[in-house]
């Protein structure tokens, strides 16, 4: 089922499998009538299987990434990038190692900088200087969070070191041996890098997703729901299972 809310179109899909599909064909489309698309992409476990089905379309021919650019929202600060639980090993585990993109044509914030700051300013920049992200993947914490902006008293606008939530830093420490092996900080895109998308997808799926996108769907704009500043983008899809999509029917029946 497609309905509006606000600016924001959702899908509320059937399964997890479906929203995958979708979001594939998504990223697969954009990147066939732009070969030269710029994608803005996310990890965790919500875009596993959306790499999967577009690993999938590049083994059976249905899309070359030879042109494409990338920008990952984020990564864990400190970590070195061979580290199983680095955002880079993540992209090359999940996507990057399976297709035809470019290594020069990858970037993730880099996690072992010995200079962060700049390491954002340059950030910033690369994205400016490929033009901006033609169509950016999210994913949404419990808390509300895209990217690694947590729920906070403002919007951080450009690139920017993050102070992890102690329920993000518990949220994540499934990926970890043990939750004191999570970092307590991480590099992010601002929610000005993602608002100046061309367009953005989110994905949710699962229960513990339910409350949070009532918030962002039918709450007030707020920075204590960094996600919620989506209802202000002109060109924003949204994915959701049955159950991330619970309290979204209940508002529709
Ligand atoms: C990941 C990211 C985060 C995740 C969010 C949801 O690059 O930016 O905002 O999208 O924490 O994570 P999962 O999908 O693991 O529930």
């Amino acid at each position: 089922m497609k309905i509006k809310i606000g600016n924001i179109t959702v899908f509320l899909l059937d399964s997890y499998d479906m929203i995958s599909k979708r979001a594939a064909a998504m990223v697969a489309s954009q990147v066939t009538v732009k070969p030269k698309s710029v994608l803005g992409l996310a990890t965790g476990s919500t875009p596993v299987g959306m790499y999967q089905e577009l690993v999938k379309m590049y083994q059976k021919d249905e899309v070359d990434f030879s042109d494409i650019r990338t920008f990952n929202l984020d990564e864990y600060f400190p970590i070195q990038q061979d580290n199983e639980q680095s955002y880079a090993y993540y992209m090359n585990q999940n996507l990057f190692s399976h297709i035809n993109i470019k290594k020069e044509s990858i970037h993730i914030p880099n996690g072992a900088t010995s200079d962060v700051g700049i390491e954002c300013d340059v950030y910033d920049k690369a994205m400016e200087d490929a033009g901006g992200i033609d169509l950016q993947v999210l994913g949404i914490g419990n808390n509300g969070h895209i990217g690694f902006n947590e729920p906070n008293l403002h919007f951080e606008t450009g690139t920017h070191v993050v102070e992890l939530d102690a329920g993000t830093i518990q949220a994540n420490a499934r990926f970890f041996q043990s939750e004191s092996e999570v970092p307590r900080q991480a590099i992010s895109m601002g929610i000005r890098n993602i608002m100046n998308a061309k367009k953005i997808v989110l994905l949710a799926n699962g229960a513990a997703k339910a409350d949070i996108m009532e918030k962002m769907l039918y709450g007030e704009v707020s920075p204590h729901v960094p996600a919620s500043v989506l209802q202000l983008h002109r060109d924003v899809t949204v994915l959701l299972d049955q159950e991330a999509g619970a309290k979204i029917r209940s508002h529709i029946k």
